[in-house]
């Protein structure tokens, strides 16, 4: 096989992709997905650790995360794309680990308390939503995977991944590898208002969005406030459209720069030249995403396929963790 190791990672179903997810995340996967034996995990029972009141939306997330990530590029030839609950080993595991976790690991977890914080609206002071590392390190560990390609966000879980499997194979017997993450070489990408792009700020391009919905968006982008006419120079470091030029359209950058600084080129031509880019961009998303969404039996069937091959893996770990607690 010649691989360079096993790889498990995952989202959480919780609503369409954008560029975003899909440059600091979904385009690393696709890269990785040759070089490693692959595992990516829709992972339902997690989104229900804070959504466990509006469960109702999550099948149909999960249907259109996968066709997110098919048009992304990701290939069920070339790796395994499963929903985390058609794999019941992921729970037997968390249950197992769980029984060696010690609390104080949890509560001091820095996103535990982050979330407890600002999702004050929610009632998340559950022994899920506590649990929610383990869950995750559940997910890594069925696998034995030894890499683990996420944001710098998911750090703290991995840490806590490494040590509850320091702990069990002291416990019982050396069982699992200390799962490595593997940063995504992209930086953050910023919105359609410069800060990071994000859901929770409304400043997405989304995966599947229309050209013309993005045509839209990116005219309404505010740029260098201090630039009112056409013919006031601009700073093209204060501006979010000249932020994702640097991004999406390497080749025209310093030329950019150049004119806007001596009121060379307007906003208004600017943001078109943007989002002529974006839309090349996304093409070939949309292209394959076309295909995909045309046949939602297909998509089914790929995860149930996908949901099949990760149990047998799954099972040969679960056999071995049993033995080595001596169940
Ligand atoms: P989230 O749904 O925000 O947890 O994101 C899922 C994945 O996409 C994670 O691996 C994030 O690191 C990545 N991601 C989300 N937003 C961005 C962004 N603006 N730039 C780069 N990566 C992102
Ligand atoms: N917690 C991850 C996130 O919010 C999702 C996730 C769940 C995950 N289980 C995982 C990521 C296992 C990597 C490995 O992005």
């Amino acid at each position: 096989m010649g691989k360079k190791g096993r790889i498990f990672s995952g989202m959480r179903p919780t609503g369409r992709l954008h560029l975003g997810n899909y440059l600091g995340a979904l385009s690393a996967w696709v890269e990785l997905q040759d070089d490693y034996e692959c595992f990516f995990g829709i992972v339902d029972w997690h989104a229900l650790t804070t959504g466990y009141e509006e469960t109702e939306i999550i099948r149909e997330n999960v249907r259109e995360m996968a066709i997110d990530w098919l048009s992304a590029g990701l290939d069920p030839e070339r790796c395994l794309i499963f929903r985390q609950s058609d794999v019941k080993e992921h729970a037997e595991l968390h249950l197992l680990l769980s029984m060696i976790t010690p609390l104080s690991w949890l509560e001091r977890c820095p996103t535990y308390k982050e979330q407890l914080a600002q999702l004050s609206e929610k009632d998340i002071r559950t022994y899920g939503f506590l649990g929610y590392p383990v869950l995750m390190a559940a997910d890594i560990l069925v696998y034995k995977a030894d890499t683990v390609p996420v944001g710098e966000d998911q750090l703290p879980h991995l840490e806590l991944a490494r040590e509850i499997v320091r702990r069990f194979n002291y416990l019982y017997r050396p069982t699992f590898p200390e799962p490595q993450a593997k940063l995504t070489p992209y930086p953050v990408l910023p919105g359609l208002d410069g800060r990071k792009m994000s859901k929770s700020y409304g400043n997405v391009i989304l995966m599947a969005e229309e050209p013309e919905e993005t045509r839209r968006k990116v005219a309404s982008m505010i740029t260098d406030p201090q630039r009112a006419r056409r013919k006031d120079p601009g700073n093209p470091e204060v501006c979010s459209v000249f932020a994702l030029h640097k991004i999406f359209n390497l080749e025209e950058t310093e030329g950019i720069d150049v004119d806007c600084r001596r009121a060379g080129i307007g906003c208004v031509d600017c943001k078109k030249r943007l989002a002529d880019k974006l839309v090349e961009y996304l093409a070939p998303i949309h292209e394959r995403r076309r295909i995909w969404a045309k046949d939602p039996d297909a998509v089914e069937d790929l995860l149930a396929a996908g949901a099949a091959k990760a149990r047998e893996a799954a099972a040969v770990t679960m056999a071995e963790v049993r033995h080595a607690m001596g169940m």
